[in-house]
């Protein structure tokens, strides 16, 4: 969508993973603080997002949302006060029908007055969910909000949260920020390793403007292992991915800080190319040894070895399967140990993968000059 925003995928928090709807005012604050002090704000992790369960059962008189007075007394101008105070931006949630699928008021036929009061709290940003949309296409139910966003005159993120079911990839980059590919992650291998490769099909649509969202992160929520959860944040990261981070960042683990924090990772996702990686070479019982690898600028190539099987394996990217000459010679940077590790790497590289488990690198072709000719 072309709202000035989204150059590079939107990175934040969101509450929806660890916390569900046992959410309020307290939650959010204390999230915002840790962002802050921790140093995820200053890696770029700025949108603080409030998911369902913020608004109260029904709307007031005037028809408008109210947030839930048991949860959210101080109401949200209050929370987007406190987060801009921070430097941080606040998110909001709303559904493209009649309710949102934990039952609060959803924002069919009520998109410009909603919006309104949005923009009028200092809302940055609106995930917009797809629960009891009339058997309505998405199609039709999306554009309101956008156009309705746009009229208020504050800048607003537009999150499409569609699960994939009308493939929003081919029609929402007129629409909105991102879109959701497909159902809800959760916190386990299996539903983050098919997750991913649902939204790889869908790479050429991704772009500045427009992203393809696989859903939050579940890193640091405890259902999958250090190795594992490398493996989401890295082929999150070069998929494009919004990183929006899904665990308690007040209580994280040195572990979980560690993946979250690696500045590396998150400049690839960042990259101003813009260009989501994909899978581009697979072999191995049910293609579990995989390369992964996208362009960035600078001519260099993000890379990703996963080892999607039950044991440590070799895995080999050849220049062929990255789109490279293979007499050209290329220095290899490893992204999760910080160091440089080959500087003439030629035709293929190979390295031992954990099982489960992913290296990542940026790839620097040699540039030719003409000296050497
Ligand atoms: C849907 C969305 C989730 C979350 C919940 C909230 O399932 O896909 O991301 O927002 O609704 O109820």
């Amino acid at each position: 969508l072309n709202n000035g925003l989204a150059s590079t995928p939107q990175m934040g928090w969101n509450s929806w993973n660890f916390f569900a709807c046992d959410i309020n005012e307290a939650v959010i604050k204390e999230t915002a603080d840790a962002l802050v002090t921790t140093g995820l704000a200053d890696l770029g992790y700025v949108f603080v997002n409030i998911d369902d369960c913020w608004s109260a059962q029904k709307r007031n008189s005037k028809g408008q949302l109210v947030p839930d007075p048991k949860t959210f007394p101080s109401g949200i101008k209050a929370l987007a006060d406190y987060v801009h105070e921070k430097g941080l931006k606040l998110g909001i949630y709303s559904d493209a029908g009649a309710f949102t699928c934990e039952v609060r008021p959803g924002s069919i036929y009520h998109e410009n007055d909603d919006a309104e009061l949005f923009a009028s709290w200092g809302v940055d940003y609106l995930k917009y969910d797809n629960c009891y949309n009339l058997g309505i296409k998405p199609k039709e139910r999306y554009p309101p909000m956008r156009d309705a966003l746009n009229a208020t005159g504050r800048t607003i993120f537009y999150s499409l949260c569609e699960w994939g079911v009308d493939d929003p990839a081919l029609w929402a980059g007129k629409i909105g920020n991102s879109w959701r590919t497909t159902e809800d992650i959760n916190d386990s291998w299996a539903s983050m390793t098919t997750i991913a490769d649902l939204n790889d099909k869908w790479a050429a649509y991704a772009g500045p403007g427009g992203w393809n969202d696989p859903d939050m992160l579940e890193v640091g929520n405890g259902g999958m292992t250090y190795q594992e959860y490398q493996a989401h944040f890295s082929i999150w990261a070069l998929m494009k991915a919004p990183l929006l981070v899904g665990c308690d960042v007040r209580n994280m683990t040195a572990e979980t800080f560690e993946i979250l924090s690696n500045k590396e990772v998150i400049a690839v996702n960042q990259d101003p190319l813009g260009v989501q990686g994909r899978k581009v070479y697979v072999s191995g019982t049910d293609d579990c040894l995989q390369v992964w690898a996208g362009p960035l600028t600078g001519h260099r190539l993000a890379v990703v070895l996963w080892n999607r099987c039950s044991k440590a394996a070799t895995i080999t990217a050849a220049w062929g399967a990255l789109g490279l000459e293979s007499s050209i010679s290329v220095s290899v940077r490893d992204l999760w140990k910080h160091q440089d590790i080959v500087g003439d790497a030629v035709a293929s590289f190979s390295a031992l993968v954990d099982a489960h488990g992913c290296e990542m690198y940026i790839f620097t072709p040699k540039t030719v000059s003409v000296s050497d000719i």
